[in-house]
């Protein structure tokens, strides 16, 4: 019980200025040291923000909509995290990014200031996910309660603080989605909205498909879209995160895959727990004009 309990709930270490999971702030500078090959893909997210869902149209489309082939591995092994560490056997992100030819695609959480100066001095393509910050913490904190390797959530009303604080695990939603903002037209970031996804995924996955420079017929996009859509990836065990099973992710307090919507902190947020994070959202986001919608 000990030994289980010192293996969960990691603390969280701040590396310039971030909070990140001790583990992978007890490694920063290997991260920082990586080297991506110019053909890689950066799919980068405030955690929580639609980092799957993405991994999973990028990596049919590089298949043609083969859904047999994007059943090859589950998610975190045909995409690894590149900043990942765990204690020891689990292999770091950057293992599994040591066995694998580019091009490769690699997830990250980083904030823009933390992502090794390798994807930009190679012009590594990267998408970018952001999602509205309410429905985005709404997830996070349901991920915090099931994911036994992340900090306590605690209580709601507490988890709001924290988030606007950037006080949670990769710091703050509010620099984390402007950092990318600003740089997207100097580093070609293609810069993607959750609730445009949900709105109309045939046109985002076309996007998508444009900025990797693939052109596929209308048929395989439909299917991409259907096998993209929330209950397709909720059934699919490559892709639903039935692979971490508990004690590390304990689908039974919350499915990874939860619920898929827009608007679901209204289910959440008081109306004037909703107030005071507009007024202090209206302040902290008013140098940037980022398209932003909570229900569509
Ligand atoms: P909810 O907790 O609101 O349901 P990430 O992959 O970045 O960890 O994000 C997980 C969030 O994206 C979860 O949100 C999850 O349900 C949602 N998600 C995953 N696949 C999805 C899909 N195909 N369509 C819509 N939402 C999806």
């Amino acid at each position: 019980q000990k030994a289980g309990k010192l293996l969960f709930r990691f603390p969280l270490v701040t590396v310039r200025g971030t909070p990140l999971m001790c583990h992978i702030a007890d490694n920063f500078e290997k991260i920082w040291a990586f080297n991506p090959h110019p053909s890689d893909l950066l799919i980068a997210t405030y955690p929580k923000a639609g980092t799957t869902w993405t991994q999973e149209i990028v990596d049919l489309l590089l298949h043609n909509g083969d859904s047999e082939a994007c059943k090859r591995a589950p998610t975190p092994v045909r995409s690894p995290f590149l900043e990942i560490f765990s204690p020891k056997p689990i292999p770091s992100g950057l293992d599994l990014l040591e066995k694998m030819d580019p091009p490769r695609m690699i997830k990250t959480h980083l904030p823009f200031h933390l992502v090794p100066l390798g994807f930009w001095e190679n012009k590594c393509k990267t998408i970018y996910v952001a999602r509205n910050a309410k429905d985005n913490m709404v997830s996070y904190f349901h991920f915090d309660r099931m994911n036994q390797t992340q900090p306590e959530p605690g209580p709601w009303e507490c988890y709001v603080n924290k988030f606007m604080q950037g006080e949670l695990g990769w710091g703050s939603w509010y620099d984390h989605v402007k950092g990318y903002w600003v740089e997207k037209e100097e580093r070609n970031i293609l810069y993607l909205f959750y609730e445009e996804m949900k709105e109309n995924p045939r046109r985002e996955v076309e996007r998508i498909m444009r900025y990797l420079d693939l052109s596929l017929s209308d048929d395989v996009i439909s299917r991409i879209v259907e096998l993209t859509s929330f209950k397709s990836m909720k059934e699919n065990p490559m892709s639903n995160y039935s692979c971490v099973p508990a004690p590390v992710f304990d689908h039974t307090i919350s499915p990874f895959m939860r619920k898929g919507e827009v608007g679901d902190w209204r289910n959440y947020f008081s109306p004037e727990q909703s107030k005071m994070f507009d007024e202090d959202y209206k302040e902290k986001m008013k140098d940037v004009d980022i398209p932003f919608r909570d229900s569509i």
